[in-house]
Formats: C-alpha cells, structure tokens, sequence
C-alpha cells in the first residue's frame, strides 16, 4: 500500500503498478474517482475502466465510501495532476449512503462542521488544520530537544492554582448528592480520593520550576484547563500549553526564547506544509473578500507568515504601550470599550491595536504592574528592566500577535524567598500548601524564567482559522463538551 502523497510525488513510481486506499471524495462522469487518504490535501484521480466495473460497484462509490484501488501509475491526461491510477482493481471497503453522509461536496459553514466534528476531519479545511497542528506540536518538541530542553511530564491533577485565578475544575470521587460533611458543616475533602480538595491544573509551570531547578532546562507540554466563562473565539476550556523554564535565564533570554520558538515553528510549517498552507491561504482570501474593506487582512496568510519569520518583534514596556494607546486615534476618538490609564490589563482591543495598527508586526511588552500578574512573577526594582516610577511592576512579557493578540504569557519568576513571601501574603496566596514550591527559594535558588505558549492559539495564527473550535480536534467550551 502506498500513500497518496507518495504516488503524487515520487516520480520514480510513474509506471508501475501500486495500490491505495481512502475515502472517495467525487465520483465524476461515471468514470473518475477523486480519492483521498489524509496523507495530503490533493486528491489522486483513480480512473475506472467501466468495462471492468459493474454499474452496481459503481453506483457505491459515493461521497466518504472508502475504496482500495489498485492500477498502474500513468502521466495524466487531464490538467491539474502530474499522475492519475489506471485501476485494473477496485474494491468498496466501505459504503457511505448518499442520502445520509453529512459531508457533501460542497461548501459547508464552519458551524455545521462543528455539529459533525467527528467527520470533519475529512473536509479539506480541517485535514489541512489538523496536519499542521502536527506539524506545530512535533516542531515544538524539536525546538527545545534541539535547545537541551528535557520534556517533563507535569501532573494534570493538582492541589495548588498555579494562576491564583481560582478558575480550576474540581477532580472528586465524593457523591456530588449526599458529600459527606465535617464538623463545621462543609463538604469533606479529608473524605475525597486525594485527602483534600484537588483539581484540573491551569498550568504545570510550578511543577516545571521545581525540575528547572534540578535538570536546568525543561519543558512541559500538555492539556491545561480553565473554567473561566468566557465563550470568545479565542478561549477554550481545556487547551494545550507548552512550558519552558530554564534556570539562569533572565526576560531577555526568556523574549528571545519565545522569539526563537515562534519563528522556529513558522519556518518549520513553511517547509513542510506548503500544499495545506496554500489551500488555507486561498480560503482565507475568499472569506475575506466577502468582508467590508477594513476588516480584511492587508497581507495574505503565507505572506503574513514569511513576514514574521523575517522581522524582529517589538520589544517595548507596559509604559510604552500605555502611551502608544492614550496617543491613538481609537482612544482619542473613544472606540476603545475598555479603559486606557496606567494600571489596566490589556484587553485584546488594545493588544491588537498595538500589533496590526502601530507597529504591524509582533510585540512583546514587557514590565506589567504587579498587581494584574501572578505572585511568581519577578518584582521590578529601579534600574530594572520595565521598572516604572508610575507603580510596582514585575518582570512579566506577554507576546502578541495579529489576529491574535496575546499568544505567550510569560516571566521571570521571584527567585527571592522574602520578596516572594511578600507578594503571597499581598496577594491572598496560601503559602503552607505551596511549602514544596517555596523550598526551591529555600535551597540553592537561581534567577529562572519561563513562559507558557498557547498551541491552539499559534495554531491559529498559522492557519489563518478565525475560531479557536476549529483547530482543537474536539472544543470544550462552556455548555459544550459533546464527543
Ligand atoms: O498567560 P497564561 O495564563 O500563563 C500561564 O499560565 C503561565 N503559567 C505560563 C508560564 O509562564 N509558564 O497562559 C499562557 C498562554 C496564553 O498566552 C494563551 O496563549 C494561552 O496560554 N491560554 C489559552 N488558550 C486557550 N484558551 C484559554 N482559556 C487560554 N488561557 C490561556
Ligand atoms: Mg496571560
């Protein structure tokens, strides 16, 4: 057997006889079957000789019907190929009823592929997304073996909220009618599996620092989950993040590390997924074209993707940001919905502003105000990079991206016991249930950072998808959890 992307791009198999297998996806003229096996997104034109066939084996190639095919490799008379099948054998693996397979040869929308996630792999749009989320994923491990990172598996059961943000799913075998109570009256978790209340982890960066500080550089690379009741395009509740920490790494070598992956990953895709890229890239110009002038994207997707491969990100503070925003057109004419002024999070409004209007290229921003960010991150002293005379600011960077917005949170983290301690008590952040964490400040603590990338988010980037359900295999969103 062999794929189809071999027998359309081996020449050196023109001329012999070989077989395929795959889903039909047109059967034209009584006489050509388009097929396709997943391997690439062009079809092989399997042709029948209806001599050979009877009308009753032809009538079952139907859309999605899976067929073997054997013949001989031929120049193609038609345009469009290089090489089609002369079949000399064919056989129906399996039948696929026209009146009842959802997946017609037509366009269909988005949401109604959505309905069918479980057959949607086999439309062209999705194949293409799900091969570079491949391509993605396995760039990601290449990156960092390649940067003697070790992978390290963190738990994805875990007691402690990394984010401190309390959007955490309990994990629980305790009878959700009837728990059983303590004294006080409350649910007791000392009954639980676990002996106390535990959870689906936000991030397994904690656990990542404890290993950084042993194996120097590691890596994570796993699902993570947020109960945060946010039904965007851009948020999901359970999603894969990578993440890195490194030991002896400051924000400098953290944004270049970040910089590095990205473009590590876009180079890699633009080897290796040219066909799906094209296909995607011609979509994504029709989806536009029916859009009003300015929401259109100026670049198209391989275009967008070879420009950030080729430029430097944008390296600037929260300071820098905030000024950029109050001198804008959006503010000064009050198209922002949210706030601008010193000590506001960034809303993906402003994130995008900054990235496709001001400086229509990736950006990193640096030096956020602690109290936004998380208690691990490193506080900003005078003289550090990011320290701001506005507030207290910590050593956080979030990288943005067109269309995108943040694609990266990321930071040096606290390394110093007493500072960190601090910032807990500040920050409500219990620290007997971290004693473990607290520890590697304890002994032997090193200035470490890290940051935690969004695959389905640079997944979307790549693909130029406008809806984060649309490149995870199966979304979980808030009311949706089917398949
Ligand atoms: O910025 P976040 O919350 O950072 C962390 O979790 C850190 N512990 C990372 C670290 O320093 N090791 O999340 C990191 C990234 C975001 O930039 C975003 O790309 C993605 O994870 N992300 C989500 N993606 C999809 N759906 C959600 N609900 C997401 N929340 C975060
Ligand atoms: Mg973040």
């Amino acid at each position: 057997m062999h794929s189809i992307q071999f027998a359309l791009d081996d020449g050196s198999l023109t001329g012999t006889t070989i077989t395929v297998a795959g889903w039909v996806r047109t059967f034209r003229n009584d006489r050509f079957i388009a097929l396709n096996d997943g391997s690439t997104i062009r079809n092989l034109q399997c042709v029948i000789d209806q001599q050979e066939v009877d009308a009753a084996t032809r009538a079952r190639f139907t859309t999605g019907a899976s067929v073997q095919c054997t013949g001989e490799l031929i120049a193609s008379q038609g345009s469009g190929q290089r090489v089609e099948m002369k079949v000399t054998k064919v056989e129906v693996l399996g039948d696929s009823p026209a009146d009842k397979y959802p997946i017609q040869p037509k366009k269909h929308s988005l949401e109604f592929l959505r309905e069918n996630a479980h057959l949607r792999f086999r439309t062209n749009t999705y194949s293409a997304v799900f091969r570079m989320r491949h391509q993605v994923s396995f760039g990601i491990h290449e990156y960092f073996d390649m940067h003697g990172y070790n992978y390290f598996h963190a738990p994805i059961i875990t007691a402690s909220d990394a984010e401190g943000a309390g959007e955490m799913f309990r994990v629980s075998t305790l009878d959700a009618k009837q728990p059983p109570l303590n004294d006080a009256g409350a649910v007791d978790f000392k009954e639980d599996f676990f002996g106390a209340e535990s959870r689906l982890t936000v991030s397994g960066q904690l656990q990542a620092e404890t290993a950084a500080l042993a194996l120097g550089k590691v890596y994570t690379f796993g699902p993570t989950f947020r109960a945060e009741n946010s039904n965007t395009t851009r948020h999901l509740a359970e999603f894969w993040m990578v993440e890195p920490e490194a030991a002896f790494m400051d924000l400098h070598g953290d944004m270049d590390l970040a910089e590095g992956l990205c473009k590590h990953l876009i180079a890699r895709v633009l080897r290796n997924s040219m066909d799906d890229l094209q296909f995607l890239d011609a979509r994504a110009k029709e989806e536009d074209a029916a859009k009003p002038q300015a929401q259109r994207n100026e670049m198209g997707l391989i275009e967008r993707l070879k420009f950030v491969l080729e430029n430097p990100f944008e390296r600037i503070t929260y300071d820098d940001a905030i000024n950029i925003l109050l001198r804008s057109k959006p503010y000064q004419k009050k198209q922002f919905q949210f706030p601008v002024e010193w000590g506001v999070d960034l809303q993906s409004e402003h994130e995008r502003y900054l990235v496709e209007k001001h400086f229509k290229k990736p950006v990193i921003v640096t030096g956020y105000p602690a109290k936004i960010k998380a208690f691990y991150m490193r506080t900003n002293a005078p003289g550090d990079f990011g320290y701001s005379e506005k507030g207290k600011t910590v050593a956080a960077m979030d990288v943005l991206f067109p269309g995108i917005g943040e694609i990266i949170g990321g930071s040096q983290r606290e390394e110093r016991l007493d500072v960190l301690e601090a910032r807990m008590d500040e920050m409500g952040v219990p620290k007997e249930e971290l004693w473990w964490y607290l520890d590697t400040r304890r002994f032997g603590t090193v200035p470490h950072a890290g940051f935690g990338l969004g695959l389905e988010r640079f997944v979307l980037f790549v693909t130029g998808m406008g809806n984060i359900r649309d490149v995870i295999p199966y979304p979980r969103a808030p009311k949706s959890a089917e398949f």
